[in-house]
């Protein structure tokens, strides 16, 4: 008998049960009565523990313990840097000791389908395999530390609209191309201690409930032996939740008395079901639960390290006539609130009580630089530019960002706009002089209709507390910049592909641009786009060559020769794609393969051998119903951008064959609507009477609920879910279902 067979043996029915949820929010229980259990706490950049559960203060920052924020995914994966987000996972884990949890939820890894997505700031690209990469860095550096991970949210939970009733509704090979593989990749890298299942539903079932995901794909294909956690309350039936390989229930739901010990009786819950999950379970406790302590954060260094990264991740988008870097002895005419109150963290799970608060004019201030500050508004929004006649003669920088809170988890954004103030601004400043540098602080992509007319531009998105220093360094030349966008930045919303649909019907999101997700769909398409994937400026100039590929038996090793051409120090991105022209299965024109980021010395060169891991070259052969490297010549493409093409070189394969195969996408037959369940939209509860007074018995209205948090997002959450986190008891909301449901019939009649 092995040790968990023996633990296992040893343990009461109630200790094994116990196993299968939660204790309270955060709490993963000890597989011992008297045992320690596993504590978990968001979030994916920066500590947040609440210091009270009181649920109207959930997304209050003076709520959370104090903590460094570190850039948000959105940003730090334009570093293209490995080695330095795993340095950050190492720092951020130092943080989540010192708080004694255990586990993070995080990293955030979705594939940005939409620009309008809500949680596009804590997601990294819209590629899998930089997804993956990027993802699994931060796993690394976390986990070194003793301290765990919760990789999030698997998978295919690219909207917050209807978070928890939506169905993605995908082709197979599109979940598998894109949707899983950064999961994948990321488990493969860096073996998260957890993955958090999402809410929504995949081609009707439920991620929770979904074997293929869970068993199929991460245990029997990837190998995945750590734990599937649900999202928070995004389980709709534990009981088929258990069966389709999910581990726990987050958080704890007050389900009747005994309610799993009676399902255990009924034979709804077996001997062999328990003993499969505790062999995940108790592996976790024991290597989570028992960790090193620390007496001590230094925030100093964390904040450098944060800085660090912001600096090699921010993206200089546009630098014409060298506007870019400013001489710090020249005057220079700073616009715009963001200067000072800047947007450097997201919303939701993602809100941290930060160490220092970035303040772009303070750093100006303290290092004696030549300027002046106009906040360009009055308190109303309204604008009021006072330095208009200034700004003739002088270099402008402005400010630019949406509003705070407008990028959330809960809800999706309603377009892909700065606020109206804001381009009124920009519109006043124009027509006056075009010596115009901006900085955006957004989320996610934004459109720029000014582009054309300004001279310079960095994309920070939510660069964490150290954006102000690590704006300072880049724009006055103490740092040079080398992040590379994560994702496209397309002109306008129409061109993403799926906005007619996006958002639209609540239960139902058809994917069917299927494969051809961000730059994939872009460059087929030759869509005019602002800055292409993978596109960023440097100070340096920089000349790549592709010398050697080695197609060995592992992987195949690519030399690059980059020769830094100018007088400046500075770091490129290498970038290989691969295409398949010949390909008997529809495919991309070329996707990223592997990436690494150089540092050159002015005038030198050097030589950065990059490996392509076989596995991330397959794709998913419907006919076979299995992921397949195809036989045959392949083009590798050494690029600057997805769209910028240094150097082709054909390559052969030993692969499978691929029957033919063409595009097919989304099955549109799959149409779901709401369900007369536990499912139930809240929007539609609250119709009734029933519900009504229930909510007025527990002191609730609906006005109460719609400004608890996720604006009016909570009302298209189904009823469990409110039930889950604690505003109505579970219990109570199952008594009164029918009769809800009564009445709604009722009144539709
Ligand atoms: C979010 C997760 C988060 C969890 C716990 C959920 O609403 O989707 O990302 O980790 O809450 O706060």
């Amino acid at each position: 008998m092995n040790k968990i067979e023996k633990i296992i043996n040893e343990m009461t029915l109630s200790e094994k049960l116990n196993t299968l949820h939660g204790t309270s929010f955060w709490l993963f229980n000890s597989y011992k009565a008297d045992g320690e259990g596993v504590v978990c706490s968001d979030g994916p950049n920066g500590v947040r523990k609440m210091q009270n559960s009181n649920i109207e203060e959930v997304f209050s920052p003076i709520n959370f313990v104090k903590c460094t924020t570190f850039p948000t995914g959105s940003t730090f994966a334009c570093s293209f840097d490995q080695n330095l987000v795993e340095k950050m996972g190492i720092a951020l884990a130092h943080e989540f000791q010192f708080y004694k949890i255990n586990v993070a939820l995080g990293p955030a890894a979705c594939i940005k389908r939409n620009p309008l997505c809500g949680r596009n700031f804590e997601y990294l690209s819209e590629d899998p395999l930089l997804s993956g990469y990027i993802a699994g860095s931060y796993i690394k550096g976390f986990e070194s530390t003793g301290c765990g991970t919760s990789l999030k949210h698997y998978v295919a939970n690219n909207q917050e609209y209807g978070r928890q009733v939506n169905s993605s509704n995908l082709s197979l090979k599109c979940l598998r191309d894109i949707y899983t593989k950064g999961f994948e990749i990321a488990v493969r890298e860096g073996n998260p201690a957890s993955i958090m299942v999402s809410y929504n539903k995949i081609n009707g079932v439920y991620a929770c409930e979904n074997s293929y995901i869970l068993e199929d794909v991460m245990r029997k294909e990837i190998g995945y032996k750590g734990l599937f956690i649900s999202d928070w309350t995004a389980v709709n039936d534990p009981l088929k939740s258990l069966h389709a390989g999910l581990n726990v229930e987050m958080p704890e739901r007050d389900y009747e008395e005994g309610f799993y010990e009676k399902a255990y009786k009924e034979g709804k819950i077996k001997n062999e079901d328990l003993t499969k999950h505790l062999n995940y379970y108790i592996p976790f406790i024991d290597k989570y639960s028992d960790q090193k302590e620390l007496s001590s954060i230094d925030f100093e260094k964390h904040l450098k390290i944060a800085i660090e990264v912001a600096e090699n991740s921010i993206v200089l988008a546009k630098n014409e006539d060298n506007f870019f870097p400013l001489n710090s002895k020249e005057e220079v005419i700073v616009i715009g609130l963001r200067a000072r109150d800047m947007n450097y963290y997201g919303g939701g799970s993602s809100i941290t009580n930060s160490y220092y608060k970035p303040d772009f004019v303070r750093i100006l201030t303290d290092k004696n630089i030549n300027f002046e500050y106009d906040s360009a508004y009055d308190d109303e929004e309204n604008l009021n530019l006072a330095l208009l006649e200034k700004i003739k003669n002088q270099k402008v920088l402005v400010f630019l960002g949406c509003d705070h809170q407008e990028e959330s988890e809960g809800y999706d954004r309603k377009d892909m706009k700065l606020p109206d103030h804001q381009l009124k601004l920009m519109n006043e400043i124009l027509k006056i002089t075009n010596n115009v540098g901006v900085i955006v602080e957004s989320g996610s992509v934004v459109e720029l209709p000014f582009l054309d007319n300004i001279k310079g531009l960095f994309i920070p998105y939510f660069a964490g507390e150290g954006e102000d220093f690590a704006l300072y360094n880049l724009i006055y030349g103490f740092a040079n910049p080398s992040g590379k966008l994560a994702e496209t930045w397309i002109k306008k919303y129409d061109d993403c592909p799926g906005s007619l649909t996006y958002d639209k019907d609540i239960f139902n999101s058809y994917y069917d641009e299927d494969i051809y997700v961000g730059y994939r769909y872009y460059d087929k398409y030759k869509i005019n786009v602002n800055f292409p994937f993978g596109f960023g400026l440097s100070y340096s100039k920089f000349k790549l060559n592709l010398l050697r590929v080695a197609i060995n038996s592992k992987d195949i090793k690519c030399e690059v020769e980059v020769t830094n051409v100018s007088e400046t120090k500075g770091k490129e991105v290498v970038q290989l794609y691969i295409g398949k022209k010949d390909s008997n299965i529809y495919r991309v024109r070329r996707e990223l393969v592997a990436f690494s980021k150089a540092v050159v010395y002015p005038h030198s060169k050097k030589k950065v051998v990059l490996s392509i891991n076989y596995s991330d070259l397959r794709v998913f052969d419907p006919t076979k119903n299995k992921m397949t490297l195809e036989d045959g010549d392949y083009e590798l493409y050494l690029c600057n951008s997805s769209r910028d093409e240094i150097s082709v070189t054909k390559i052969t394969l030993k692969g499978e064959k691929i029957t033919k195969y063409d595009f097919q996408g989304p099955d549109h037959s799959l149409v779901f609507k709401e369900n007369e369940d536990i499912n139930l939209l809240v929007s539609s509860a609250i119709k009734t009477n029933v519900f009504k007074k229930y909510l007025t018995s527990v002191g609730l209205d609906e006005e109460k609920l719609k400004n608890t948090f996720f604006k009016d997002g909570f009302l298209k959450n189904p009823i469990r879910c409110l039930a889950g986190l604690g505003i109505l008891k579970y219990r109570d909301v199952e008594l009164i279902l029918p009769e809800i449901i009564k009445e709604l019939r009722e009144t539709k009649k």
